[in-house]
């Protein structure tokens, strides 16, 4: 623990889970529970839960779960420590700088890579601009990509120099560490232990976030060679799925739209013609964390994805993804261009914006495509056709609109309405047989213990895990039962190596300051721990059996279970020696 209970127990105090959680997702109260849709992964049915009788939440389709601070952690993707002190500053609380001790896990923190992102972007902003590195990289801008250079210092592009020494000596002179600048991404580490620069003979662009912070960068190259792009890998400053490059400008110009393209360079064009609403992902396809980052700026999304074939898969994803977090989503369709870069190169800024405001909705984009495809006067293509086009309704998550859409397919195809009803209810039946095998394969391959990365020894002694959960998540329900554990259990009666880790670091804390939050513990763990932990808890809460003389019998069961398998293993001694005097009695 680094962070004192008393102030842990202040701020989860003023920061009521309800609230916290409210502030991000919409909640809605079922009993004495709050349910909505998980943040944490996509689904259409709410299975994320709060419990605000113990200030916790879990979801029980991706298994998430901690408190208002894991929450924070997790949103915002920060570590233990800067989730605490943001609930800090939110409530008001005010944390004395020496009450948080370094555990020494973390030695590289958020805030030193940020500063030394800053850096470095500096470092490449002025080799850009100096002759002596940056000649060939500043032609290649402003000559083969015709940027100016009000736009390249907008962006704060700049160039890694052709060198695998040269950044990391200038951050080495600043104080940077080789551990910080291969933490942050700025260095690899070679055969001989050594940090090398990692962008070599890049463009260099920077992510920054909407705070200002330089989080990452992507390098790409001023030729053909591969890789293209470089991108910062996660890092305790950046996790590429959670943030948008450009989000620092768009932000201010996107309350009724925003464009959203595949690359950088798009980005900078558009920004560059006076479309300064659109941003991009960063080298990977969407993520439900980003598509809800639009929920949170704007109303409607235009995709402005390539025109080829890979685009236009990924545009799919994208739709159904912002679909889903309840934003307007258009696509546009860019004809005669590679990409909106491209576009806007030949055809102007004016054309793009007609595009733009002639960008189609999904079940529009989805029945141009199909009737393109096929000539719907052939009986054959016309039954291929209205299947496919079925399939895309089925795909609809709203009632309504999947009504509506049948009915614009009857129109267009001249067929009984009644006919296309059938088929798109039983595409979707079927498709929620496929999700509930698909859901059913999963639990049983979590309740078997199979796969199971947070303890792995729970498939080999499936009954005395499910006791261990029991007893621990009764622990986490109530201080009574802390006391009655601490008393009658201790470690070594718990079998599987992580339940033993859970139940010491519990009774550590219960003993020495006379309650528990799972607030003080956390940073013990990863949150994929605290995760099932929480899980543990969010089982007790929805059963009905959590009395005192249930917790005494599961306490009875773990003993006894813990007894028989020492037997077990003295018996499986007894048996080897009996083996192996049978051997040395034949040899
Ligand atoms: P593009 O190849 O379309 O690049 O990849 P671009 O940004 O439009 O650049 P130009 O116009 O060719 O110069 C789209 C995005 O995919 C990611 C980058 O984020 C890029 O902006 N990407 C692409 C990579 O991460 N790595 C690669 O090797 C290629
Ligand atoms: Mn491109």
């Amino acid at each position: 623990m680094n962070i004192s209970p008393q102030i842990i127990e202040d701020i989860k105090a003023r920061n009521d889970i309800e609230h916290v959680i409210s502030s991000y997702i919409t909640l809605k109260r079922a009993g004495s529970n709050l349910n909505g849709l998980c943040p944490f992964h996509s689904e259409k049915t709410p299975s994320f839960t709060v419990f605000p009788s113990t200030q916790s939440f879990y979801c029980f389709g991706c298994g998430a779960g901690g408190d208002a601070i894991t929450f924070v952690m997790r949103m915002e993707n920060l570590d233990y420590v800067s989730a605490v002190r943001t609930l800090a500053e939110r409530s008001g609380v005010t944390i004395p700088e020496n009450t948080i001790i370094s555990n020494g896990k973390k030695e590289v923190t958020r805030q030193r890579v940020l500063e030394m992102n800053k850096e470095a972007a500096k470092y490449f902003r002025n080799a850009l601009f100096d002759p002596k590195y940056g000649s060939e990289a500043m032609d290649y801008l402003v000559n083969k990509r015709k940027l100016s250079t009000t736009v390249i210092k907008h962006f704060g592009i700049g160039f890694a120099p052709n060198s695998f020494g040269a950044l990391h000596d200038h951050l080495k002179r600043l104080g940077y560490t080789d551990d910080e600048m291969v933490t942050g991404f700025l260095c690899g580490r070679g055969k001989n232990n050594s940090a090398y620069d990692y962008f070599r003979n890049r463009i260099m662009f920077p992510i920054i976030d909407v705070s200002g912070n330089v989080i990452a960068f992507g390098g790409r190259v001023m030729d053909n060679s591969e890789p293209k792009y470089l991108n910062t890998s996660d890092t305790p400053a950046f996790k590429k799925s959670k943030n948008l490059f450009a989000l620092n400008y768009a932000k201010n110009h996107c309350e009724s739209t925003m464009i959203l393209c595949e690359g950088y360079m798009d980005v900078i064009s558009l920004h560059a013609a006076g479309f300064e609403n659109a941003v991009a992902t960063l080298g990977t396809a969407i993520t439900s964390e980003q598509a809800r980052i639009f929920s949170r700026y704007t109303k409607k999304v235009v995709i402005s994805y390539d025109s080829d074939q890979a685009g236009q898969r990924a545009a799919d994803k994208a739709f159904n993804l912002l679909q889903e977090v309840g934003v307007d989503v258009k696509i546009l369709k860019i004809d005669g261009a590679k990409d909106p870069d491209e576009y806007i190169k030949k055809f102007g800024s004016d054309k793009f914006k007609a595009i733009i405001e002639g960008s189609k909705t999904r079940f529009e984009f989805e029945t141009d495509k199909v009737l393109s495809k096929y000539n719907i006067n052939n009986v054959d293509e016309k039954i291929k056709a209205s299947h496919e086009l079925c399939k895309v309704i089925a795909t609809f998550a709203s009632d309504i609109e999947r009504e509506l859409y049948c009915r614009k397919m009857a129109t267009i195809f001249d067929i009984p309405l009644q006919s296309i009803q059938k088929d798109v209810a039983s595409i979707l039946r079927r498709k929620v047989k496929e999700d509930k095998s698909k859901q059913q394969s999963e639990l049983y391959r979590i309740t078997s213990g199979l796969g199971d990365r947070v303890n792995p020894e729970s498939a080999s002694n499936i009954r005395a895990n499910k006791i261990e959960e029991a007893i621990l998540g009764m622990m986490l329900l109530k201080q009574e039962h802390m006391k009655i554990c601490v008393e009658r259990l201790n470690s070594d009666n718990f079998i599987t190596p992580f339940s033993k880790k859970v139940f010491e670091s519990i009774s550590t804390v219960y003993k020495e300051y006379g309650k528990f939050d799972i607030g003080y513990i956390q940073d013990e763990f990863s949150v994929e721990q605290t995760s099932r932990i929480t899980k543990m808890l969010a089982v007790r809460e929805r059963l009905t059996k959590n009395d005192e003389e249930t917790l005494q019998n599961l306490i009875s069961s773990l003993i006894e279970e813990g007894q028989r398998k020492e037997d077990l293993d003295s018996f499986d001694d007894i048996l080897s020696a009996i083996k192996n005097k049978k051997k040395t009695e034949k040899g």
